[in-house]
């Protein structure tokens, strides 16, 4: 499974980047105004930092307005992976972007029918939001599960991007489960290394280790 950071902090990107740990990164608009960067620098910059799609999501509500700023955005860099919302002009700007080599993550995916749809409209990456459908008391993990059935059943190529991660129990049941990228905020991720026997293990390693009275270097 990829990893792409859910995220448009760049301190937070270099660091994760220069552990070789991404193979992407996320925004949306709340996310880039959380950074309080400008837009297009930001995407510009995190460009540079990885080589993998980096997804800069449309504002506009209608299909002309998505395909020009789709258009404007992926200038930016051939890594650049335009961002629109599922709904029907959105299915219309993905299916002209993706026509023209642009990339394409479909997002706002809350069931398997939008996302039946996105992959028959050519999108490169379909967002389904785990943790907006937990919210909800629905179980967000099931549509991953529905989804990966579907594409599989129909070989669609559509990578199934697990979003709207909130916790590391959501990153195992996402890889269990076959998302081919999963989007995690940068805490969520740093906190995958952590198990509590990993830590009373290496306390008692060094303790064991300052009784022998030796140094390595
Ligand atoms: C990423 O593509 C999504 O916009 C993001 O994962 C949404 O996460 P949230 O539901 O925690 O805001």
């Amino acid at each position: 499974m990829k990893f792409f950071a859910d995220t448009a902090d760049l301190d937070e990107i270099r660091e994760l980047a220069s552990m070789g740990l991404l193979d992407g990164v996320t925004t949306n608009p709340s996310l880039v105004a959380k950074s309080g960067g400008d837009f297009k620098e930001t995407i510009a910059e995190i460009c540079k930092m990885i080589p993998g799609p980096v997804s800069a999501e449309v504002v506009a509500l209608d299909a002309d307005g998505m395909i020009a700023e789709g258009r404007h955005l992926a200038k930016i860099a051939s890594n650049v992976t335009v961002k629109v919302p599922l709904t029907w002009d959105g299915l219309k700007a993905c299916s002209t972007l993706t026509g023209e080599g642009t990339m394409v993550n479909v997002t706002l995916c809350f069931n398997a029918n939008q996302a039946l749809l996105a992959a028959k409209s050519g999108a490169t990456f379909i967002s389904p939001f785990i943790g907006r459908l937990d919210d909800i008391g629905l179980d967000g993990m099931e549509l991953i599960e529905e989804i990966r059935e579907i594409y599989d059943n129909y070989d669609f190529r559509t990578e199934i991007l697990a979003a709207s991660i909130r916790t590391v129990n959501h990153v195992k049941q996402a890889a269990l489960a076959g998302a081919d990228v999963s989007t995690v905020p940068p805490a969520t991720l740093k906190a995958l290394v952590k198990h509590p026997l990993t830590d009373k293990g290496l306390e008692a390693f060094t303790a064991d280790w300052a009784k022998t009275g030796q140094k390595i270097l």
